[in-house]
């Protein structure tokens, strides 16, 4: 961590008795603005400037702008014999200065000030920080959006359905408490949790009748295929085995390592859930919708031994009781083949 502070005084003395005073500081001294800006250019980024105000050459309140506008990170004190509020309101408008202390000063009083200044260089640091992961986050959406925008060009029914799933899976966590950081790693994973059947024949997705078993088996490598795609992303959650387990069932019966209760996470738990409740609602080219009633029908009758009985039953509270409906304005026009989910 930076704990680097630079002192810029045309007075010597005070320099030499600071140096001596504050000898647990990374402390680095400058008599004047242009050897503080020499420093700095050779040293990098200060985390705390104490300058004076008045000193030949450069002014202070000038040097402190300039500062500023090379390392905006460093926190700026000023620490001057003309403590005027003129001067104290000139330093804070013109030059950021968090700190503005006069002349002469108790070491005590200037070593907390320095701690401050050094703490809230760090609480800079800290929200920078917080910005870029903030930036991150939305790249990783951008990103995951153009996956289900892929989705949607080939097979428009899929993408519609990805979407309706991540929205309700989402309203299913929240219902059930979950954290927001599992939360966000849910929604995202249901964005393209069947990524995985772009790599299935557009024929299987399209054919209007059921599926032979070969057709089938084909079909049902779409999760450990989209493992296989989302896995070398380095998403803060386990997006890819998430996609890996959304056909697994608590008993075992599902797809493709046949895991049981426990062993599936439970963000695939409630996107399995949310997955059946949508393909059961939706049309599909061998068979009309089968409405949402059947559809909780079919979640509730196998609960505890298919479905997670926590999502089953938040995902019942949402439609019956918080007047849920499955997301317009993501239906896709064209509905085709999206079987076994
Ligand atoms: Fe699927
Ligand atoms: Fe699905």
């Amino acid at each position: 961590m930076n704990r680097k502070i630079i002192l810029v005084d045309d007075d010597q003395n005070l320099l030499s008795s600071f140096k001596r005073t504050l000898a647990d500081f990374e402390l680095n001294t400058a008599a004047s603005a242009a050897q503080a800006l020499e420093i700095i250019d050779a040293q990098g980024p200060f985390a705390v400037l104490v300058s004076d105000l008045r000193m030949p050459g450069m002014d202070g309140l000038s040097f402190l702008s300039r500062v500023k506008d090379r390392h905006p990170d460093t926190v700026r004190m000023v620490l001057t014999g003309h403590g005027n509020m003129e001067n104290a309101v000139k330093a804070v408008n013109d030059g950021y200065v968090f700190r503005f202390m006069t002349k002469p000063i108790a070491t005590d009083d200037m070593k907390k000030a320095l701690e401050s200044g050094l703490e809230q260089h760090g609480l800079i640091l800290a929200g920078r920080e917080i910005e870029a992961l903030k930036r991150i986050r939305g790249t990783l959406d951008g990103v995951v959006s153009a996956f289900t925008s892929l989705v949607e060009l080939r097979d428009p029914y899929t993408a519609g359905h990805q979407k309706r799933v991540a929205h309700l899976a989402t309203a299913m966590a929240q219902d059930m408490g979950l954290d927001q950081e599992r939360i966000d790693g849910l929604r995202m994973a249901a964005m393209v949790h069947d990524i995985g059947k772009n790599s299935v024949p557009s024929a299987y997705l399209n054919k209007p009748g059921l599926l032979n078993q070969a057709e089938m088996a084909i079909i049902r490598t779409h999760p450990r295929v989209g493992f296989e795609i989302l896995d070398p992303v380095d998403f803060p959650w386990p997006v890819s085995r998430i996609v890996l387990q959304h056909h697994e069932r608590l008993d075992g019966s599902g797809y493709p390592q046949g895991l049981r209760a426990k062993d599936i996470l439970i963000e695939a738990r409630i996107l399995a859930v949310a997955d059946v409740v949508d393909a059961m609602a939706s049309h599909r080219p061998y068979r009309p919708s089968q409405g949402i009633k059947k559809a909780l029908m079919e979640i509730q009758t196998k609960a505890g031994s298919q479905y997670d009985a926590e999502a089953v039953n938040a995902c019942v509270r949402l439609f019956k009781a918080k007047g849920y409906s499955l997301v317009r304005g993501v239906e896709v026009p064209r509905p085709s083949p999206d079987q076994l989910l």
